[in-house]
Order: structure tokens, then sequence, then C-alpha cells
């Protein structure tokens, strides 16, 4: 699906990586591009609209979905992550809850309300944020490495579910990415703007799913192998 003439719908559209895929939907003439995201006050973004969405939360989910019911592309973007000691770490099962709620039930429930939305049009599309962590060992990120590897799952059932009726689900796999999320990291970390232009290419080629840089390019290669990255990462990835 070509992001030119469609209607889409991000959350987690304040800043960050939602912020680019709106702006970027807009340069390419999406007919509508709603910014789903907590709190609406101070946002204005010329010809983006906001639209309150928390997804930890049914009801605005529910309200969001009523608004923007002529969206042809779902965006699920809204995400965080936290540090950890590890996955011994005291705090882990409080951390992992938290995450879970907005990494992967919050992708499950706003596509669960959408997807009446979606069915009804002729042809529209779902792009879940995903990461390279779903296949790489940072034990920091014990949480957030099992809360994305839920919604890669997810992502999966979800295509193979939706295939009969024409919704294109796309894949976002990356690594660190020069946004909130990663400051104080010091790390090389892969623009915004340039994930979200190759996000939106992959979409238009009709792809599942698209490895937006080349760190993650050479940790999906190596699945296959007899030790794949995820037992031993490929250098510089760790
Ligand atoms: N940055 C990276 O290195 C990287 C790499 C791979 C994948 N990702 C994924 O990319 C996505 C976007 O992250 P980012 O890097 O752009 O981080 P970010 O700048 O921290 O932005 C996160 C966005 O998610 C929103 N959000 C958090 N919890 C929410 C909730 N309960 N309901 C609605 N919105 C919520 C935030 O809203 P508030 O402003 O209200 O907090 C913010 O808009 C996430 O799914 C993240 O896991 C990021």
């Amino acid at each position: 699906m070509d992001v030119t003439n469609t209607t889409v719908f991000i959350t987690g559209a304040n800043r960050g990586l939602g912020l680019a895929f709106a702006r970027e939907a807009r340069r390419r003439g999406a007919k509508k591009v709603y910014a789903g995201m907590r709190n609406t006050s101070g946002f204005d973004e010329p010809g983006i609209i906001p639209v309150r969405i928390d997804v930890t939360d049914k009801a605005s989910i529910a309200a969001a979905a009523e608004i923007a019911d002529d969206t042809t592309l779902l965006i699920n973007n809204a995400g965080t992550a936290a540090l950890i000691d590890g996955p011994l770490a005291s705090d882990f099962e409080a951390q992992s809850k938290q995450l879970f709620d907005i990494n992967y039930y919050g992708v499950a429930r706003v596509t669960q309300a959408f997807e009446q939305v979606l069915s009804s049009k002729q042809h529209a599309a779902i792009i879940n944020v995903l990461s390279d962590i779903v296949w790489l060992p940072r034990p920091y990120l014990t949480p957030y490495a099992a809360s994305k590897a839920a919604a890669w799952s997810y992502t999966n059932q979800l295509r193979f579910h939706l295939q009969d009726r024409g919704i294109q689900v796309l894949g976002l796999h990356v690594g660190f990415v020069d946004t909130d999320l990663t400051n104080g990291i010091d790390v090389p970390k892969a623009s915004p703007e340039d994930v979200v232009r190759q996000t939106y290419d992959a979409l238009a080629a009709g792809k599942s799913e698209i490895m937006a840089d080349q760190g993650t390019s050479l940790l999906k290669s190596t699945l296959a192998a007899e030790i794949p990255g995820y037992i031993t990462p490929p250098p510089g990835l760790f």
C-alpha cells in the first residue's frame, strides 16, 4: 500500500518516530493524518490532526477509533522501555507488567478497536513498530525485549489471520533510533526520518517486514545459522 492517498492513524505521534511517521505521511500526500497522543494540548503541526489516545485505556482507544473511522493505515508506534539490572532483577516483574501493558497489550487493544474500521475499506494496512531486540540479547532491556518479542509474535499471527481480508501487515524492526527513548545511550543511532522513509517504501512494495538498519539486517541473516545472533550476537551489535 502506498501511503499517498491513505488516511493514517499513528499512536504515540506527538514526538519521536511517531511524529516522523506523521510528517512523512503528510509529505507523501496522505489524504488525512491523525496523530494519536496521550496529551493533545500544545500540539500544533500543520495538516496533522491530534487525537487523544492512551493505549492502556480502552475507552480512549474506542473513542479514537470512532473519530478516525476513515483510517486505512494504522501505525502501532506507541511504546516505552525501561532499564533494569537483568533477568534476575528484583523489579523484573513490575517492569515487565508495565511494558507488556503498553508494548504488547497496547498494540493488541488498538488493533482490535480499529479492526472494523480497516476491514470496511477496500485497501488497508497495519504497521507495527517492533525492534531488533526480539533477536538480540541485551539483559538490561529484558522486559522491553520480551514485550517486543510478544508484539512480534502477535504481528505474525495477525498477518496470517488477516491475509484473506487483504489487510497488509508490516513489522518494522530496527536497532537504536535517535529519539527521547535513547537519550543518554551513547551508541550509533539511525535517524527517525530515514527509518520512516524505508518503512513507507517497504509498505508500498507490498512487504511484510522491514529491517531498517544494517545491524538489524545482519542480525536477521544469522537466524538460520548454527549459532544464531540471539546466542552470539554479530560483532558490534551487543
Ligand atoms: N528509539 C529506539 O531506539 C527504538 C528502536 C526500536 C523500536 N523503537 C520503538 O519505536 C516506538 C516509538 O518510540 P520512540 O523511539 O519514538 O520513543 P519516544 O520518543 O520515547 O516516543 C514514545 C511515544 O510513545 C508514546 N506512549 C508511551 N506510552 C503510551 C501510552 N500508554 N499510550 C499512548 N502513547 C504512549 C509517548 O507518549 P508521551 O509523550 O505521552 O510519553 C511517545 O509519543 C516505540 O514502540 C519503541 O519501542 C524505538
